[in-house]
């Protein structure tokens, strides 16, 4: 399943604190788990199967130890130790997820087949990214470059974490939505668009191998609102750009215009639960708002609150990419930028949430 090659998120970031924290990741269950703070930095994430290989108890029942070595994850029922990063230790490193103690026989040594099963796991955009399978060969990079949101890449950008939001819906289904500048008039009028200006610009669409980007698209906004601030109370053409850089991810950047100072960046970060729900995340880079951070995600609760009724009610939940014959979905030359995640999804040959 190419699905367990791609980085996912998992969770928000501040969310794995202090005790192992269970989620489920394309039908796996994990444990997250964070070593203590170590000299003023946050400590390295782990993410690993939740289960000991002991009696197969959850890992995420138990706790983090602060061992002289090394942090160490405790399971709850005959308390093994499993190591996290001790490659420090000068005399024999161990690898992450062994097991380093066994408190019923303090002498035996355990062998390495007495480890957990440990994913790769890293952090950026404020949340925790999982790979469960080593990547293929055709396949992008971990995420792609949205510099934006890289942590310091430019002070003046401000970020803000949205979410998360669980869907009934799948993945590329709620991609597609934030892809479609033709509902903005309808279910968000008067916010996004204007049922009176409802005509779209879909601009240029490049479709490369390593994800899509739309520019010059153009919507019309009745107040010009950028974020959650309205500048101006005439009506105008926004300009967007899009990328897609990973098959359920998105971005889109607005830049400053004439009589309009802000700039800002939205990434959609989803986690595809099952084949019909996800959670998702909005990850907002914004230059020139002067709206707070609570107003910030308070807009964007509204807005996802006017997609989520309607983004909930498509049938199939499954997005159709084409495979099927007759095909259960007719188009619209406006929907040039939807067309081409669709044909991106299959040729990557992604089978999660679609038809
Ligand atoms: Fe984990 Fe026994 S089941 S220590
Ligand atoms: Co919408």
């Amino acid at each position: 399943m190419i699905e367990r090659q791609l980085w996912h998120p998992v969770v928000a970031s501040l969310q794995v604190r202090d005790a192992p924290l269970a989620c489920t990741l394309l039908g796996e269950p994990l444990v997250l788990w964070r070593e203590p703070r170590h000299e003023g930095e946050a400590g390295r994430v782990h993410a690993w199967a939740d289960r000991c290989p002991h009696r197969g108890a959850q890992l995420s029942l138990g706790r983090v130890l602060l061992h002289v070595r090394g942090a160490r994850l405790e399971c709850p029922y005959h308390g093994w130790q499993l190591a996290g990063d001790e490659a420090a230790a000068q005399d024999a490193p161990v690898s992450v997820g062994r097991c380093v103690h066994v408190p019923a026989d303090p002498a035996f040594v355990p062998p390495v087949g007495h480890s957990a099963t440990v994913f790769e796991a890293q952090e950026r955009y404020g949340l925790v990214w999982v790979r469960l399978s080593p990547p293929g060969p055709e396949l992008p990079g971990p995420l792609n470059e949205v510099p934006l949101f890289e942590q310091g890449s430019d002070r003046a950008w401000r970020q803000v974490l949205c979410g998360p939001y669980g869907l009934q819906t799948s993945a590329p289904r709620l991609v597609e939505n934030f892809l479609d500048l033709s509902h903005f008039g309808f279910v968000h009028e008067g916010w996004l668009g204007e049922r009176s200006h409802a005509q779209v610009q879909t601009g240029q669409v490049l479709e490369q191998a390593e994800g899509l980007i739309a520019s010059d698209c153009r919507a019309w906004q009745p107040r010009a609102y950028a974020g959650a601030s309205a500048c101006g109370t005439e009506g105008a053409w926004v300009a967007y750009r899009y990328a897609v850089p990973h098959p359920f991810a998105a971005v889109l950047r607005k830049d400053a215009a004439l009589g309009d100072p802000v700039s800002n960046a939205i990434a959609l970060f989803i986690r595809p639960d099952t084949d019909q729900s996800c959670t998702a995340w909005f990850a907002m880079a914004t230059l020139g708002d002067s709206a707070s951070d609570e107003a910030l995600r308070a807009f964007q609760d509204a807005v996802f609150a006017q997609d989520r009724p309607v983004v909930e009610s498509q049938m199939p939940k499954r997005l159709p990419i084409g495979r099927e014959r007759p095909a259960s979905e007719v188009h619209s030359p406006a929907d040039r930028m939807s067309g081409a995640y669709r044909r991106y999804l299959s040729r990557l040959g992604i089978s999660l949430g679609v038809t």
